[in-house]
């Protein structure tokens, strides 16, 4: 489906033609980031590498920032709403009940930057026009420079209670284990997490790979220090109060709602058409899976309950207790706070 009214983007990635695109070999071009790896690194880390040299923003990129398991797809969903709001109208304004969040997951409409390069699909990127969304699960110092160092592309990070990530992650694992083909048994064995594995995580500094505490400072500290770089969301305000959050990301990307789109319904609208029954129930995410970062995914595996505070139906109070009082310290001084 091609965009209708004069504004160009954002169009749902999956939607962008494949370009055909010869790889510069990558001795030659990045030949001293390659020989600076460590040995036991292995092609998509040296593609990471090679996309935080070659990334070229763009005025009007935005990009959206998250840990896995803390709304992710929902903020994909709400962010793209709004942001191609001129290409795709929601029902209120005047939509015609084809909106690609009807017919495409989430994730299929916002790729993962990371994803764009393990799958190497860096010329679709070049060929989406302007403006484009796009996400990473990255933290903020691993970010691109050319993403950190200019003001071209803005950055929506959203955080979630931990506790609630963490069942949230297990949860994940467990139905992605049942459902996903891609794996063998033995690759699966070889990751697969139990809750008090995934609570670990956290205290050890091994939630994707690094310390959550960094993770979500990094964007906090830039979010207080250049407010019109990073807006930083919390997933149970976005639950609580959508309106204003949607408001504030409209603001945030220069695309304040009008008095006429207000009157008209378009923010109940965008919030109906993300909110999480409306999703979980579409055909587009009850059925089928994506392929994301080397790896397929069921659709549905994105949709669980989206309510805060699960935890209390998983771990003890113990359990519970010890995690804040570990993460409180890690985050003592900085001004942020979780919200419950
Ligand atoms: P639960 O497992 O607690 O239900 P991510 O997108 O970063 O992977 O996060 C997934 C979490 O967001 C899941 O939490 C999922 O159910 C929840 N979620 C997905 N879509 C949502 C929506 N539209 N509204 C609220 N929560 C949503």
């Amino acid at each position: 489906m091609q965009p209708t009214s004069a504004a160009a983007g954002p169009v749902p990635f999956k939607d962008i033609a494949a370009v055909a695109v010869a790889r510069r070999p990558v001795a030659e071009e990045y030949g001293d980031v390659v020989a600076a790896l460590p040995s036991r690194l292995y092609p998509p880390q040296q593609r990471w590498r090679e996309y935080q040299r070659r990334f070229e923003p763009r005025a009007g990129d935005v990009l959206l920032a998250s840990l896995p398991k803390c709304g992710t797809t929902w903020l994909k969903a709400l962010a793209f709403a709004t942001a191609a709001r001129g290409v795709y109208p929601p029902a209120a304004a005047g939509g015609d009940g084809r909106h690609p969040l009807l017919r495409l997951n989430p994730h299929e409409c916002v790729p993962f930057l990371e994803g764009i390069y393990l799958d190497e699909e860096e010329a679709k990127l070049d060929a989406a026009p302007t403006p484009r969304l796009m996400s990473t699960h990255a933290s903020y110092p691993n970010l691109p420079a050319s993403i950190t160092e200019d003001d071209r592309c803005k950055i929506i990070y959203i955080c979630r209670q931990p506790k609630d990530m963490a069942i949230s992650l297990w949860h994940f694992m467990n139905c992605s284990k049942a459902k996903t083909s891609s794996l063998s048994d033995d690759q699966w064995e070889s990751i697969t997490m139990s809750l008090s594995d995934v609570w670990e995580s956290i205290r050890e500094g091994a939630y994707l790979g690094g310390p959550i505490w960094e993770h979500i400072l990094g964007y906090w500290n830039t979010s207080k220090a250049k407010p019109d770089k990073v807006l930083f969301l919390k997933y149970e305000e976005v639950l609580r109060d959508p309106t204003k959050n949607i408001e504030k990301i409209t603001e945030f990307i220069g695309q304040p709602f009008s008095d006429a789109e207000k009157e008209a319904g378009i923010v109940e609208s965008i919030i109906e058409l993300c909110s999480f029954e409306k999703m979980k129930a579409s055909g587009a995410n009850s059925t089928g899976s994506l392929h994301m970062m080397a790896n397929e995914y069921p659709h549905e595996s994105f949709f669980r309950k989206g309510v805060i505070g699960d935890w209390v139906n998983h771990v003890t109070p113990e359990m519970a207790d010890s995690l804040d009082k570990f993460l409180s310290a890690k985050f003592y001084g900085s001004g942020f706070t979780f919200a419950e």
